[in-house]
């Protein structure tokens, strides 16, 4: 079933960082009358430089503001039809040496936009979850699907579990026209090079070794962003109000397989690899069975892992500027140039 084209005003909450700047790009893409409003604090992964293609473009505008701004998310809620919120501290790692940011903007910042859109008419609420909140799974477990019971292990997946839950709330207390999202580890191009994929590519084109944690036996399900954003764009089209749906990649990969498969794609060989102390509290496998979405949206992974992998190995290999600004500190230089502040 396909709605007919409809006219939407979005308000994408972390549009700078990796997906949400993939997302306005592929929804102002998609839609030629579509407009979106992209409210971001610009913390060290908030980068406009993702967006730079778009900032004389009429149907885009940036604020540049906390989603836990109560009065400034009511005001911007008041201007849109439907809240795409994807921002939330997202780095494991952060949230094990200082989970308080975690606390403020992905507890906290989720409650201000749930009150923003019930104090606007009830506005539509697409919430982005990850499928971290379902915790770990060993080799021959079940993969997660919609039913499996939340069992978070780090601050981070605790805290997006948390706004799960006041999401959910909100659609059971106050009839909110909400659905969530739970998807599995993305990649793809403007992935912040501290999340493996990215940090492996860049540590290897500037000659320097990759830390891999552990044994190098975690094993992830990696989902393209592209795939990411075609099943959002489905789900805040033709989604069932209060459903939850889970997003994967079909492609589960051990770190070890990850790594082998990026040295090989840039010539390297094992002596780049530097096996360096495990993460704290380290969830051992995440799968996602994406069967009902795929059944009642019609969506499916489209691109292969291996042809994703190297189609982003190339584009960090043509965006040398992108990713060495990230590396010595300079993109954060890029707001204040444009915008004067
Ligand atoms: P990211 O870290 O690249 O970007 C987060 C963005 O949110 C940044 O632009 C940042 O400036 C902004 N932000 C942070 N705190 C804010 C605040 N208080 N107010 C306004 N803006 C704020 O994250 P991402 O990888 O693009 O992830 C987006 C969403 O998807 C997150 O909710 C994350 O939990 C979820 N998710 C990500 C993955 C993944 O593999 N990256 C997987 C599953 C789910
Ligand atoms: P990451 O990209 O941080 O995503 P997440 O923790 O959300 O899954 O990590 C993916 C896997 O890669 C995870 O098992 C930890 C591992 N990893 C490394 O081995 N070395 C690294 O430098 C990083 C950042 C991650």
């Amino acid at each position: 079933m396909l709605h007919a084209t409809c006219y939407m005003k979005l308000l994408v909450t972390g549009g700078a960082g990796f997906i949400g700047s993939n997302f306005i790009h592929y929804i102002l893409k998609k839609y030629p009358d579509y407009e979106v409003v992209n409210l971001d604090v610009l913390t060290y992964a908030g980068n406009l430089e993702n967006l730079k293609d778009l900032e004389n473009n009429s149907r885009y505008r940036f604020v540049k503001g906390d989603i836990a701004d109560y009065a400034l998310v009511n005001k911007l809620a008041g201007e849109v039809d439907t809240i795409v919120h994807f921002a939330a501290e997202s780095h494991v790692d952060r949230s094990i040496l200082d989970s308080k940011a975690f606390i403020e903007t992905n507890i906290v910042g989720t409650h201000a936009l749930l009150e923003a859109a019930r104090g606007n008419g009830n506005k539509r609420f697409h919430h982005i979850s990850t499928d971290e909140v379902f915790g770990s799974l060993e080799t021959g477990d079940p993969a997660f699907n919609e039913k499996t019971p939340y069992d978070p292990r780090s601050p981070y997946s605790a805290s997006k579990a948390s706004s799960d839950h006041l999401v959910r709330s909100y659609f059971h207390t106050f009839g909110l026209p909400i659905t969530i999202s739970n998807c599995s580890n993305n990649y793809g191009p403007y992935h912040f090079p501290e999340k493996i994929i990215p940090l492996f590519i860049t540590n290897l084109i500037e000659g320097k070794k990759v830390p891999l944690y552990g044994n190098g036996m975690n094993v992830r399900d990696w989902l393209h962003v592209e795939d990411h954003c075609r099943a959002i764009d489905m789900i805040i089209h033709n989604g069932v109000i209060g459903d939850t749906y889970c997003i994967g990649g079909n492609a589960e990969k051990t770190n070890k397989e990850i790594t082998y498969k990026i040295l090989e794609l840039m010539g390297k060989g094992e002596e780049s690899i530097e096996f360096v102390a495990d993460r704290k509290g380290h969830d051992q496998r995440y799968a996602i069975d994406f069967s009902k979405i795929k059944q009642e949206l019609g969506w499916e992974p489209t691109i292969a892992f291996e042809d994703g992998l190297q189609q982003t190995m190339q584009w960090y290999q043509d965006n040398p500027e992108w990713w060495t600004n990230i590396k010595n500190g300079s993109y954060q230089e890029y707001y204040k140039k444009q915008y004067g502040e």
